[in-house]
């Protein structure tokens, strides 16, 4: 049976009774679609019977601009329970608080909050400022709230996931981080709760960005030029001009210079008619300098 809790007391009550096994935390906004319950799945997964499974469910305004859809963002929390129970990943605990009960006071606190540093001030935080502080900030309480020995986050946030872990390692948390791959429907769009924005002929464009990203990672047996090339090609070819693509070390998240060999993140990020969408891919990339040396 699934208990949800909307305070902090009710989170407590919730979890005084410790698991036999490992707890884990996956942290949503709601609108939980299969990409949600995927990461669910593998938390349940990870954990087996004996864990426990929690499941967060709060639109965060710290992550959200002034310009942004924080008013907008779908919030149907009977759905989301709905759809959890549907997943039937046995969740124990649904944490879905308000904004004063998370941020007690709020728009006047929290006064202290992360921050991110200059890995979350390229790619999605140079379009988006301040948006990767909001989020390390709301993870980090949703870590004290929750105490999980395992957190799993979505692999399609590729800089968000980088992040927490950078905060995990940086600031001592003790909690694991794992990374759950991408879901993809079957015309290759990654999930996302703002593909909920799409109109059908917006839905058709939006293929292009995975699009893109299986062209460019086709590409690199030939180098990181010809991945940049493939995908642009692509991206052009659906009229679609993108906020970035870029290779990166996914380390870093530096563009990675012409001569590399190794690993790399094909990272892409759009706007569709006015929904933003980002997604992204591994690369294994050959030096094309190798060849000839
Ligand atoms: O990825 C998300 O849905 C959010 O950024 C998160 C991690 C739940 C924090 O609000």
């Amino acid at each position: 049976m699934t208990l949800l809790a909307r305070t902090r007391t009710e989170l407590d009550a919730a979890l005084s009774t410790p698991p036999r096994g490992r707890r884990a935390v996956v942290m949503t906004m709601g609108a939980l679609h299969s990409g949600h319950t995927s990461l669910v799945r593998a938390a349940r997964e990870l954990v087996g019977p004996e864990g426990q499974v929690v499941v967060t469910i709060f639109v965060n305004p710290l992550q959200f601009g002034p310009h942004e859809d924080f008013a907008q963002y779908p919030r149907d929390l009977d759905a989301d329970l709905a759809t959890l129970a549907a997943s039937g990943s046995d969740v124990d605990v649904v944490l879905a608080p308000e904004v004063d009960e998370v941020y007690p006071g709020y728009p006047d606190g929290p006064l202290v909050r992360v921050s991110a540093g200059r890995l979350g001030q390229v790619l999605e935080g140079a379009v988006r400022p301040g948006h990767f502080d909001g989020v390390l900030t709301v993870v980090l309480k949703l870590l004290h709230l929750v105490q999980p020995d395992v957190a799993l986050f979505g692999e399609k946030d590729a800089q968000q996931l980088l992040l927490i872990r950078r905060m995990v390692a940086d600031l001592d948390v003790p909690v694991d981080v794992v990374g759950v791959p991408i879901a993809r429907a079957d015309d290759g769009v990654a999930l996302s709760s703002r593909n909920a924005y799409l109109s059908p002929a917006e839905r058709a464009s939006a293929r292009a960005l995975s699009a893109a990203l299986r062209a460019g990672a086709a590409a690199g047996v030939d180098g990181a030029d010809a991945v940049r090339d493939a995908a642009r090609a692509v991206l052009a070819e659906a009229y679609l001009t993108p906020d970035y693509l870029t290779l990166v070390d996914p380390t870093t998240v530096d563009e990675v210079p012409s001569d590399h060999g190794g690993p790399a993140l094909l990272l892409v990020a759009a706007r569709v008619g006015t929904t933003r969408l980002i997604d992204n891919m591994a690369v294994q990339v050959t030096d094309p300098g190798e060849t000839h040396r």
